[in-house]
């Protein structure tokens, strides 16, 4: 017995040892093959450029060099392998995903998970039901004539009273200005009183640093990082360590969490009844489950959603607007010979009215925005196995990106002159009316079933800034750097475009 008790510990030790390496080697070999399944290997000059970024050599932006493929290619499309991701520039393509085979192209999950962290359950982070029951919430209530009033009142508000202000005396001072910070901080006031009642005066003259501003900057372009990755299994690592990039992102959606609370909170200290912000009109309208932290969480998610709707994508397309009437003078003049026969000679909010006629002006906001629009790319998850009207396979839980930026610069839609910047390509009804092009072809506010809900509000917001600081500022873009005076800028990774470095100008008034 003794004997056998002194070599039960050895073969213990022995079996135990085994067992621990055969473990560890199961579990390498466990990782080793779920690398190679997960991690998509190809080595075409397509992919290869991608993963090694040797793109950059060539061109400034990711959309520069995607344009530059897709108008290459005979059908308009490519796919990038390595994303497991087919992009597209072609207008069939784009109407067959946002409206013949709607159902077959949601977000998907994938989306929902690299947003789910920043915008929840959300409306641009949603399908089926949910998705259907917001959206009809917020068309009637973006729809109703009260809050398109409202709102109007709010943009000429802080025109007058903010905007203008600070133009004005960066021009008596002749300082440099960083003119997407000053509409950032114009796009987030208003779109916060306009979504919540509520101002964050971040365009005061003291121009006060923002927390809730700032955390939406870091989660947008931690989010976006996450979008990018060729894998997600790197970034799921990170998330569930709580390290690096992931842990910057959880510490802003932290900050956000409790801003909108508070937010939220507020509102229902003032009270929803006499309101007409919008998320007093969703307060009123109850989501009626009674469930108050459910109706809170499904109340955040609307306050995050509105905020990325409707900030970075009108600052940034103010930004590029000023960007390119820099460069063309002659635009600016016309914008102003035009506000000038509407009655319009010196830096005021003209009226609703007035500002809808204004053709010109309105061919110059779709112009810019077909060559910089807001949102470069959207991406959808093919659900089931399809084909494309080009005749791409797509693969059942492949993505399929349509690429607006790109699609601004494709000569067999815009003709040979399309870098060139052109408001009189729009100007093709009676008396030189506008005349919209399809949103397949143009899809800046996306298209089909989900088609941006604030369009109007958007348009009617940046025609009233435009026309504003046209007819009493010369903006002139400073210094070279950048690509900026070439209006070739370089865009920062986030989920709606913004120029990296931001946009210096000087100010005169004219
Ligand atoms: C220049 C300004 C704007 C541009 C270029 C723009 C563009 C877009 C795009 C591309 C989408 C589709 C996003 C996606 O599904 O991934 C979208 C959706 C949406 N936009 Fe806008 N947008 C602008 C301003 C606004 C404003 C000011 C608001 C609200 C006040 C707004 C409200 C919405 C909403 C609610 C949706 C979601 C529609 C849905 O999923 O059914 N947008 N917009």
């Amino acid at each position: 017995m003794d004997g056998v008790t002194e070599e039960l510990p050895w073969c213990a030790r022995w079996a135990a040892l085994a067992f621990f390496v055969f473990s560890l080697s199961m579990a390498a070999l466990g990782v080793v093959l779920l690398l190679l399944r997960r991690w998509p290997w190809c080595s075409c000059h397509v992919c290869r450029s991608y993963l090694t970024g040797s793109w950059k050599k060539e061109f400034p932006n990711l959309g520069d060099w995607y344009a530059d493929l897709l108008r290459r290619s005979p059908t308009g499309t490519v796919t990038i392998h390595v994303l497991g991701c087919t992009v597209t520039a072609n207008p069939a393509n784009v109407e067959y995903m946002l409206k013949t085979r709607f159902d077959n192209f949601p977000k998907g999950k994938p989306f929902a998970e690299i947003l789910g962290d920043l915008l929840g359950g959300g409306i641009f982070n949603v399908d089926g039901d949910a998705w259907r029951h917001q959206r009809k919430m917020a068309s009637l209530e973006l729809g109703s004539v009260a809050v398109r009033s409202y709102a109007y009142k709010i943009v000429a508000g802080e025109v007058t009273s903010r905007l203008m202000p600070v133009l004005a005396d960066a021009a008596d001072a002749g300082k440099v200005l960083d003119l997407q910070d000053v509409f950032r901080r114009f796009a987030f006031d208003t779109i916060c009183k306009i979504s919540f009642g509520l101002d964050p005066g971040c365009l005061d003259k003291e121009m006060p640093v923002s927390e809730l501003a700032d955390a939406f900057d870091a989660a947008s372009r931690l989010s976006a990082m996450r979008g990018a990755a060729a894998s997600p299994l790197m970034w799921r690592m990170k998330r569930f360590l709580n390290v690096g990039s992931e842990r910057e992102l959880r510490k802003a959606v932290n900050v956000i969490d409790g801003l909108a609370a508070a937010m939220i909170r507020e509102r229902r200290k003032l009270g929803v009844a006499n309101s007409h912000d919008l998320l007093s009109r969703f307060m009123a309208a109850g989501d009626g489950d009674g469930d108050a932290a459910a109706d809170d969480k499904f109340l955040r998610d609307i306050v995050v959603s509105f905020l990325l709707a409707g900030r970075d994508t009108v600052s940034t397309a103010l930004t590029t607007l000023f960007m390119v009437l820099s460069k063309n003078p002659g635009v600016a003049a016309a914008m102003r010979a035009e506000a000038a026969g509407a009655g319009e000679n010196g830096g005021g909010v003209t009226s609703y009215e007035k500002l809808k006629r204004m053709q010109y002006t309105h061919a110059v906001l779709y112009e810019n925005m077909r060559l910089f629009p807001p949102v470069q790319f959207d991406s959808k998850f093919c659900a089931a196995a399809d084909v494309l009207p080009d005749g791409t396979y797509v693969a059942g839980g492949e993505r399929v990106m349509y690429h607006p930026y790109a699609m601004g610069r494709m000569p067999r839609i815009w003709g040979d002159d399309f870098a060139a910047f052109t408001p009189e390509r729009w100007l093709a009804g009676d008396g030189g009316a506008f005349v919209p092009e399809s949103l397949y072809k143009y899809p800046v506010f996306q298209a089909g079933l989900r088609v941006c809900l604030g369009k109007e509000l958007a348009v009617t917001e940046m025609k009233a800034v435009a026309v504003a600081v046209v007819t009493a500022f010369d903006v002139e873009v400073v210094g070279g750097d950048n690509g900026v005076s070439g209006c070739a800028p370089r865009f920062a990774q986030g989920l709606t475009a913004s120029i990296s470095g931001g946009l210096p100008v000087k100010i005169k008034r004219i």
